[in-house]
C-alpha cells in the first residue's frame, strides 16, 4: 500500500530547476533560434580551421599540429562542404556572360576577409545573385525585411543593382533598387522590402544589368519583427517556443562547440561581438560554418529579456576530448583563464572596466544576468582536473557570487580529483529502459559537498527522431530527480533545435522549418515539469510485494520478443516436478512463439536469453492471453 502523508514535507525543488541548453548543432542558431534569412551572408562558409585539409568531403584536422593529451576516448570524421559558394548560385542565360569566386583582395573586414567577385561580361539579360536562405526564406504577406548589403562596384560599372524577394516560383514579391556609387569604393545599403504575399520558399535575388565587376562583402535580410524587437534578434516563434519552457537558466555556446574538434575551431566569444557583418563565424564542430550571429550579447540579452538567468560555458585549454584530444601548452593556460574572466567582466563588470566598458559600447550599460560558469565542457582526467582547479579559484576569488561547474564526478578510485566544486554537470544519452530503471539513481549520491546539475540528458536510443516512450521516460527521470530537489537543483535537456533539414544528432527537443516551428513530445514533458515545477516533495511510504508476473486472464504461455532479435537457450518449463524441455529457440524483433502444450496453473520457467543483433536494449514478454496477446 502507498501512505502518504501531505503535513510531512519532504525536500524541495528549487526554482532553478527547468532550464535550456543552447548549441550551434543542427543549425540550432543559424536557421533556427536567429531571425537571419540570409545563408553565408559574408561568405566566409568555405573557410577553413587553421589546422585542417579537406580530403573529398571530409574535414582532417592534422594531428601533426597539436599537442596531445592521450585522454582521447575516440576520433571522429567531419563533413565538409565541397560547394564552391554555399546557398548562393549566378542565374545567367548563357553561362559565358557571368562567373562567380570568393576572393580576400580589398576586405571590407579583416576579421571576415572574403568577398565574392561577380565578372559581367554580357548584360544582355538581367544577371542574378540569388540566396536561398536556410533551405528557403518564410517570408510573411505584408511583413517588412530590413536588408543590408556591403558592395563595391567596379568604375566602369555603368548598371544599376536591385534587390529582390522572389517567391518559389520566381514572382517578384518585393524589390527595391541600391543606391551603389559606381566608384570601386565599397557601399554600406540599408533598405527594407514589403513582401506582398507569403511564401515559405522565398529567396533573395541581387540583379545586375551591366558589364563591369562587382564585389559583395555582405547581404543580410531580417524580419522586422523579431522577438522583442531586437535588432540582429530571434525568430519570434522560435524565441516563442523557449518562453513556453520558462527557463530559469540558459546555457551558451555549449556543447562539443566550446572546445571545437581542436582547439582551432572552438567557439571564441569575443569573435562573436559587435557588427554581425565583421563576425568572422566558425566551423561548428557539427559539419558546418556558423556565422557567430546569436552571439554572447545577443544571448546575455535574450537571458535578460525572458528572466533566465545566463550560463557560460569556458574552454579550459582543451579541444574535445571525444576527438582529437589536443591541449594547449602549459603556459598558454593563463591565456584560456583570461579568456573566461573577461568574459564574466563583459556580463557583470560595470562601465569603468574593460570588459564593462565594451559591453556597454554594444548598447548595454548594466551588467547582465550571468549567474553560472561551466569550466570546460565534457572534459576529463588528470589534464582537466588541473585546469579546473585554478580556473575554480581565480574565478571564486573575483566573482564569489557565482555558482562554478564541473563537468565530471569529482572522486578517482575513491580520491578527490579537484580541490572543490559548487555543482558537477553529468550527461545521459540513454535508452527509455534506462531511465525508466534509474529513476533511483540519485538517491544514493552523496550529499553536501555540491550539488547536481544534469547538463544534457535525453532519452535518444531506440527511438529514432524521438518518440512517445522516450518523452514518457524522460518524465519519469524527471520524477527521480525532483525527488532527489536537494541534490539535483537543475537540469537541461539536450539539443535543444533542430532544423528539419540538417539533423546533425539522433534526436532533438524542437523542429523547425522556415515557417514553422514545432515542439515534439519531449518538449511538452519539459514544459509540463517546468510549468507545474512543485515546490516540495510530500512524504510518502510505499510497501510493496515482490512482483509477481500476472496473465491477462485465463492464457497460456508465450514468449516474445521486441526491439530487438533474441535467443533463447535451454527453456525449460518446470510443473508438478516435472520438467518439459522446449530447446532453443530464435525470435526476430516483434515476433513470439506458442508451445505446442498449453500450460495452465502454476509452472517455473527457466531460460537463457541474448540480444542477437541492434545496438539497443531488448524486450522480452512471457505469457500470452487467449487471442495471443502479451499477459
Ligand atoms: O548535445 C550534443 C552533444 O552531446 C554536446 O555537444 C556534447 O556536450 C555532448 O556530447
Amino acid at each position: 500500500g502507498i501512505v502518504i502523508n501531505l503535513q510531512e514535507k519532504g525536500v524541495g525543488i528549487a526554482p532553478s530547476m527547468y532550464g535550456v541548453f543552447f548549441e550551434e548543432i543542427n543549425h540550432a542558431g543559424d536557421g533556427g533560434l536567429y531571425a537571419e534569412l540570409v545563408q553565408n551572408r559574408s561568405f566566409e562558409e568555405h573557410e577553413m580551421p587553421a589546422g585542417y585539409h579537406a580530403e573529398g568531403d571530409k574535414l582532417i584536422p592534422s594531428p601533426e599540429k597539436y599537442h596531445l593529451t592521450g585522454e582521447v576516448r575516440h576520433d571522429r570524421s567531419f563533413k565538409w562542404n565541397t560547394e564552391p559558394v554555399r546557398a548562393w548560385n549566378l542565374l545567367v542565360k548563357d553561362t559565358a556572360a557571368a562567373r562567380m569566386r570568393l576572393t580576400k583582395e580589398r576586405p571590407k573586414f579583416q576579421s571576415a576577409p572574403n568577398n565574392l567577385e561577380i565578372t559581367l561580361t554580357d548584360a544582355s539579360h538581367p544577371i542574378q545573385l540569388v540566396n536561398e536562405g536556410y533551405w528557403g526564406m518564410g517570408i510573411g504577406a505584408g511583413e517588412n525585411y530590413h536588408l543590408r548589403v556591403i558592395i563595391r562596384t567596379s568604375s566602369d560599372y555603368k548598371g544599376t543593382v536591385a534587390a529582390k524577394l522572389l517567391s518559389s516560383k520566381g514572382d517578384v514579391l518585393a524589390e527595391t533598387s541600391l543606391k551603389v556609387k559606381n566608384d570601386n569604393t565599397w557601399n554600406d545599403i540599408k533598405a527594407t522590402l514589403s513582401s506582398a504575399a507569403k511564401d515559405a520558399k522565398a529567396k533573395l535575388a541581387l540583379e545586375f544589368d551591366a558589364p563591369g565587376k562587382i564585389w559583395i562583402d555582405y547581404v543580410s535580410l531580417f524580419p522586422e519583427k523579431t522577438f522583442n524587437n531586437r535588432p540582429n534578434g530571434l525568430r519570434k516563434d522560435v524565441a516563442e517556443m523557449l518562453v513556453g519552457l520558462k527557463p530559469a537558466f540558459f546555457r551558451w555556446p555549449g556543447g562539443c562547440v566550446v572546445e571545437g574538434i581542436t582547439l582551432n575551431n572552438r567557439f571564441e566569444w569575443k569573435k562573436t561581438l559587435g557588427d554581425p557583418a565583421a563576425r568572422p563565424g566558425e566551423y561548428s564542430t557539427w559539419g558546418y560554418r556558423c556565422s557567430y550571429g546569436f552571439g554572447y550579447y545577443e544571448m546575455l540579452q535574450f537571458c535578460e529579456d525572458i528572466g533566465a538567468k545566463a550560463m557560460f560555458v569556458c574552454n579550459v585549454g582543451l579541444g574535445c576530448q571525444f576527438r582529437m584530444g589536443d591541449a594547449c601548452p602549459e603556459d598558454k593556460i593563463s591565456y584560456y583563464l583570461d579568456d573566461c574572466m573577461d568574459a564574466i567582466e563583459y556580463a557583470l563588470g560595470d562601465v569603468t572596466t574593460e570588459w564593462g566598458k565594451r559591453r556597454a559600447a554594444d548598447g548595454h550599460a548594466e551588467p547582465f544576468p550571468l549567474q553560472y560558469v561551466e569550466i570546460g565542457n565534457e572534459n576529463w582526467g588528470p589534464e582537466y582536473d588541473r585546469r579546473f582547479d585554478l580556473f575554480y579559484k581565480a574565478i571564486k576569488e573575483k566573482y564569489p557570487q557565482l555558482t562554478l561547474i564541473y563537468n565530471e564526478m569529482p572522486q578517482r578510485d575513491g580520491a578527490p580529483a579537484i580541490a572543490k566544486t559548487d555543482m558537477i554537470d553529468p550527461h545521459w544519452y540513454v535508452d527509455p529502459y534506462f531511465f525508466f530503471r534509474n529513476t533511483t539513481l540519485f538517491d544514493t549520491y552523496e550529499r553536501g559537498k555540491y550539488t547536481v546539475y544534469v547538463g544534457e540528458y535525453a532519452c535518444n536510443r531506440g527511438v529514432g527522431g524521438g518518440n512517445m516512450l522516450g518523452a514518457l521516460s524522460e518524465a519519469a527521470f524527471i520524477g527521480g530527480m525532483e525527488r532527489n530537489g536537494d541534490l539535483v537543483t537543475m537540469a537541461s535537456y539536450a539539443p535543444l533545435f533542430e532544423n528539419r533539414h540538417d539533423r546533425n544528432w539522433a534526436t532533438n527537443l524542437i523542429w523547425i522549418d522556415s515557417d514553422r516551428v514545432m515542439g515534439r513530445s519531449s518538449y511538452y514533458v519539459q514544459k509540463m515539469a517546468a510549468e507545474n515545477r512543485p515546490d516540495y516533495n510530500v512524504k510518502s511510504n510505499i510497501t510493496m510485494h515482490e512482483a509477481q508476473p500476472e496473465s491477462v486472464g485465463k492464457g497460456h504461455l508465450g514468449l516474445g520478443a521486441s526491439l530487438a532479435s533474441v535467443e533463447f537457450k535451454d527453456v525449460k518449463v518446470i510443473q508438478n516436478g516435472v520438467t518439459d524441455l522446449l530447446g532453443d529457440m530464435i525470435l526476430s524483433k516483434e515476433d513470439h512463439m506458442l508451445p505446442e502444450k498449453v500450460y495452465e496453473g502454476d509452472y517455473t520457467l527457466e531460460f537463457k536469453v541474448r540480444k542477437t543483433e541492434g545496438e539497443q536494449g531488448f524486450q522480452i514478454f512471457l505469457g500470452m492471453s487467449e487471442d495471443g496477446k502479451t499477459g
